[in-house]
Order: C-alpha cells, then structure tokens, then sequence
C-alpha cells in the first residue's frame, strides 16, 4: 500500500510539467469551494485517486500517469467561476469539463484516457459517463473532495466571503 509521501512524489513525477506550468498559476488565485484554491483542489483530487486506485487494488486496470494527469487538469478551466456568467453560475457545472479539455489540450499533449476523464468528469450533471476506470477515479475524488472543501470550517478563512457574501453550499466544481 501506497504511503501519503509515496502517493504525493507519484503525482509530482507523472504532472510535474502539468503543476509548474504558468496557466497553473491562474489556478493558485482562484478560490474554487471555500478557501481551497483551484490549484489545491486539483492536487488533492490527483492524491485522492492515486489513494482509491491503490485501496482498491486496481493497478492491473489503471494507468497511474493517465490518472495522475486527467486528475490535474479536470479543472483546469482558468477563470474564476464565482465571476463567470455575471455571477449566476448556472452554466458553469455544465460547460467546464469541456472548457477544461480544450485548455489542457491547447497546453498539453493528452491521450484519449486523459481527454476522456477530463470530458467526463462532471457525470451524472452532464450526460455522457466516463469510458475508462481511470475517469470513474477522478469522477469520484473530485466528488469526495468537493464535499469535504465545501462543509470545512476553514472556509470561512475565505477572504473573498468576508465582503459580505455568505458562504454558499452548493457544488459548482
Ligand atoms: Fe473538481
Ligand atoms: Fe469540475
């Protein structure tokens, strides 16, 4: 089994150009559930699914790179979307793995594994589940991930929702 320190140096060796690549630093300053960055919540979505991938003694079926990579990049939709859609955020759940693909495949050189799980990510709100194990990892941690962000205490260390904004329940990533 896999130890945190051994999950954490997988994703660094599989996304290193992925997480120092300069568009990552849109993701440092957007805030994407609470006080977790777009950046954290993509890290914390890759270790996750290294994490369920070994739990589950999947490494016969999954690609560790792929599913490091489509890990990193399934968010990787460079706005912020608390100002997108003049504030509403409707469309947003709905558009952002396909926003995501196309950046990451402007920036990066994707296999059909990586383009797949990164399209997908958002089933069941969009219609069309992933294809490979790979994506289902990804679909689940970001989930998983989401919710623990999403109902932490520390997101009230928020700067952005101390204007006045109370703090919003919803999953928009
Ligand atoms: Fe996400
Ligand atoms: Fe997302």
């Amino acid at each position: 089994m896999l130890t945190r320190t051994q999950i954490r140096a997988l994703v660094d060796e599989h996304g290193r150009d992925i997480i120092d690549h300069e568009h990552m630093r849109i993701e440092r300053g957007c805030y994407q559930h609470g006080s977790v960055t777009t950046f954290a919540h993509s890290i914390r979505v890759a270790c996750l699914a290294v994490w369920l991938a070994d739990r589950l003694r999947l490494w016969r079926r999954v690609d560790a790179r792929s599913l490091v990579r489509a890990a990193l990049l399934h968010d990787y939709f460079l706005y912020d979307w608390h100002d997108w859609d003049d504030g509403e955020h409707r469309l947003h759940g709905f558009t952002h793995g396909g926003t995501a693909l196309r950046n990451a495949m402007r920036d990066f050189r994707l296999n059909h594994v990586e383009r797949d799980s990164i399209r997908c990510h958002m089933f069941p709100m969009t219609p069309k589940p992933p294809t490979y194990v790979e994506g289902w990892l990804v679909t689940m941690s970001d989930k998983l991930s989401a919710t623990r962000e999403t109902v932490s205490l520390s997101r009230f260390d928020n700067p952005r929702l101390m204007g006045g904004r109370m703090p919003r329940a919803e999953r928009r990533g």
